[in-house]
C-alpha cells in the first residue's frame, strides 16, 4: 500500500479544491472508504491512524482546505494533530469554535456557513463551511476530525454519516 487512494469515478472536474455535486462526492467517498479501512486494518496507534486518515481523506474530499485532527490534551484544551492543508491553530480552548463545540458536546457539528456560527475560529479566513466529528471512547471525546472548505455548504449529511461510521470503526481499538 503506497499509492494512496485509487479512484476510478473521477470526472475531469475532480481536481483539488473543487466542490463536486453531492452525488459525485458520495461516489468518491464510497469508492475510497473500503480502501481507507483496508489501509488501517490492524493499526492501533492513534497518531498513525490520524495521520493516514488526514492523508487519505484529503485525497478523497477535494473540497477541503484543511483536513485533520485536534487531540484532547486536557479537560479544556485541544492541540493540533496530523493534518493536511493550510496552517492550523495550534491550540483550541474547548469553550471556543466549532471544534470546541464538538469536543464539549460529543456531537457532530455541520456548519454550512461559518459566518453564522458564533465563536468560529478562522485559522484560514478563506474557510466558508466546516464539518467536525468527534472521536469518542466510553463517552469521552479523545480527538475531533476537522474538515474545512472554502466553499459554502461543502459537507452533506450523507458524507457526515459515512465519516462518523468510519471513525467508529478505525478508532475502535486505538490506543491514544
Ligand atoms: N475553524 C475551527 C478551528 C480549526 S481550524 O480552522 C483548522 C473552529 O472554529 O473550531
Amino acid at each position: 500500500m503506497s499509492e494512496g487512494i485509487l479512484l476510478t469515478s473521477g470526472s475531469p472536474a475532480a481536481v483539488r479544491g473543487a466542490l463536486l455535486p453531492v452525488a459525485e462526492r458520495i461516489a468518491r467517498l464510497d469508492e475510497a472508504l473500503p480502501q481507507i479501512r483496508a489501509a488501517l486494518e490492524g493499526e492501533h496507534d492513534a497518531v498513525a491512524i490520524e495521520a493516514t486518515l488526514a492523508c487519505l481523506l484529503w485525497e478523497t474530499l477535494l473540497q477541503t482546505n484543511w483536513c485533520g485532527f485536534y487531540r484532547r490534551v486536557d479537560e479544556r484544551t485541544l492541540a493540533v494533530g496530523p493534518y493536511q492543508g493550510t496552517m492550523g491553530c495550534l491550540r483550541i480552548d474547548l469553550a471556543r469554535g466549532v471544534c470546541g463545540a464538538c469536543a464539549r458536546t460529543a456531537t457532530m457539528q455541520r456548519v454550512p456557513d461559518v459566518s453564522l456560527f458564533p465563536g468560529h475560529i478562522a485559522c484560514d479566513d478563506r474557510t466558508r463551511s466546516e464539518l467536525v466529528l468527534p472521536v469518542v471512547r466510553e463517552g469521552r471525546v479523545l480527538a475531533v476530525l476537522d474538515l474545512d472548505s472554502p466553499h459554502l455548504d461543502a459537507f452533506s449529511t450523507d458524507e457526515a454519516e459515512r465519516l462518523t461510521a468510519l471513525l467508529a470503526d478505525v478508532f475502535a481499538e486505538a490506543s491514544f
